[in-house]
């Protein structure tokens, strides 16, 4: 895989000796389950410190539409490895341009579900999580950055300044992606909404390489009953804190 990245370093209203403190260290991972809130929570926090951000679930996505894309069984292990290894992508951290692969701009398609189905099958495979892990750390080596995924804290990022992990029983976050797609807490998708939940929670800590864990110096917070906001400020409290891992 060949990286480029247009994440830039964000600079807004701070001084140049606050930024050359602030971009050349720190690095906050979020990991947790799916509807964690951690895609939210860790743009919130990035906008909040004027860090970057890296949603690294969005990388996977892409090698799955790319497999789809191309006619490749996204199980096969060979060819989308062999596809993953060759292509080129690049990774905005603004909300509506998601990732460029092979010249191609992705950004609804990456959530729509022929890749949903396939992500998970994409993320088991050894080599595609090689060359991806590659680049998420080529990217955060620019600086000051939230990354948030599965593997972050435990495997993309030992190192992290400081690691989180979210958590929330399967039925609260089953209740807030039916609220997301449906417009309300309950009703005739739920139970379906919580069984698919619990298939790619399985799918995601089962797996051989880089199963979902929080890594042994993670800080773990419950999210329940919380709103994105006040996840974003339990957490911002925690970097302020210098509650480093
Ligand atoms: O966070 P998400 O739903 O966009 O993630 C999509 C898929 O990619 C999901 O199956 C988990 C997987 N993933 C992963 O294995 N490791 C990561 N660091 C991020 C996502």
């Amino acid at each position: 895989m060949t990286a480029s990245t247009r994440l830039g370093v964000g600079t807004r209203g701070l001084s140049s000796r606050a930024l050359i403190h602030v971009s050349t260290r720190r690095k906050i991972a979020i990991d947790g389950p799916v509807a964690s809130g951690k895609t939210s929570v860790g743009r919130g926090v990035s906008r909040r410190l004027d860090y970057r951000f890296l949603d690294t679930g969005l990388m996977y996505r892409a090698v799955a539409w790319l497999a789809l894309e191309r006619g490749v069984d996204p199980g096969d292990e060979e060819s989308t490895s062999r596809l993953a290894e060759g292509a080129s992508m690049s990774v905005s951290d603004s909300e509506d341009m998601g990732v460029i692969v092979d010249g191609v701009q992705l950004g609804a398609q990456l959530r729509e579900a022929p890749v949903d189905r396939a992500v998970s099958l994409v993320a088991r495979i050894s080599r595609v999580r090689s060359a991806l892990v590659r680049l998420q750390r080529d990217i955060a080596r620019e600086g000051a950055i939230v990354v948030v995924g599965r593997d972050i804290g435990t495997v993309v990022l030992p190192d992290a300044d400081v690691k989180l992990y979210l958590e929330a029983s399967a039925e609260e976050r089953a209740r807030r992606r039916h609220l997301e797609v449906h417009g309300s807490e309950a009703g005739p998708g739920y139970e379906s909404v919580l069984r698919d939940l619990e298939r790619r929670d399985a799918l995601d800590s089962g797996r051989v390489d880089s199963p979902l864990m929080p890594a042994s110096n993670a800080i773990v917070l419950q999210t329940y009953g919380l709103t994105v906001d006040g996840v974003v400020d339990e957490v911002v409290r925690i970097v302020e804190a210098g509650q480093w891992a």
